[in-house]
């Protein structure tokens, strides 16, 4: 495995990757103690608080390249369940939030830069390490949970790095088909009513399943039909999940 490099403060660890991945090598990782302008999916910001692990690895040319940002919630699940023995049940939301008793600990962002012909997808990840509940009381994100709080066990961040890191490029190598059957059985949407937002658009319908090619399978009065990650993003009918 590559070093892994640590920076004191940047902007965005994924903007960091961006910014070098011509001159670094595949299964390069880079983590920051602080971002001043961190980024989640569909433009939002994404607040680096002490006690977030905040990180970001370079792949290369990986295979299934649409399924990528599952395998990634996958890689996340996999750490927490080796080294947090006493949570019992790790769901991922569907694309790839990382959800405990219905808290999310961790958000993934996939972003791509082609040069040539090597496509360079930037994973970046943040966990809740070690939060409380009341900060994320106070910064308005009542979903939100660490795994300090879910656990009551604290590990450095540096172990959780260095083993999501080695993690990421483990199932970056494999198949989507590979992982299908544990995603699946991960995805905690999959028989409820969910909100699809494309957009400003949204439409009501209900997540049936996961299909071969990591779409969420969904269903109305118009019948059945597949939504793609890169597009959209779901929410429950009552809140988050
Ligand atoms: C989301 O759930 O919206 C995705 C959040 C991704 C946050 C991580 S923190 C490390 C990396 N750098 C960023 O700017 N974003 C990702």
């Amino acid at each position: 495995m590559n070093e892994i490099i640590f920076l004191n403060e940047t902007s965005s660890t994924n903007d960091w990757l961006k910014k070098r991945c011509a001159e670094l090598p595949d299964g390069a990782c880079v983590t920051a103690e602080r971002q001043t302008a961190g980024r989640g999916r569909r433009g939002h910001s994404w607040e680096t608080a002490e006690g977030m692990l905040a990180m970001s690895v370079l792949l290369k040319n990986p295979r299934d390249l649409d399924t990528v940002t599952a395998r990634i919630g996958l890689a996340v699940c996999d750490v927490i369940s080796k080294l947090y023995p006493r949570i019992p049940e790790i769901g991922i939301k569907w694309p790839n939030d990382v959800i405990i008793e219905n808290h999310k600990v961790c958000g993934i962002l996939c972003e791509s830069v082609k040069i040539g012909d090597c496509v360079n997808v930037i994973c970046g990840i943040g966990v809740n390490v070690s939060q409380n509940d009341d900060y994320f009381q106070r910064v308005g994100l009542p979903n939100g949970g660490s795994l300090k709080m879910l656990s009551g066990a604290e590990l450095p961040k540096k172990i959780l790095c260095e083993n999501i890191a080695e993690r990421v490029i483990f199932r970056a190598a494999m198949l989507f088909s590979e992982c299908y059957d544990e995603y699946r059985s991960r995805v905690v949407n999959i028989g409820r009513e969910v909100i699809i937002l494309r957009g400003s658009d949204k439409r009501r319908a209900r997540a049936v399943d996961v299909a071969e090619n990591g779409c969420l399978i969904c269903e109305d009065e118009r019948g059945r039909f597949e939504v793609n990650s890169g597009e959209v993003s779901v929410r429950g009918t009552e809140g988050y999940l």
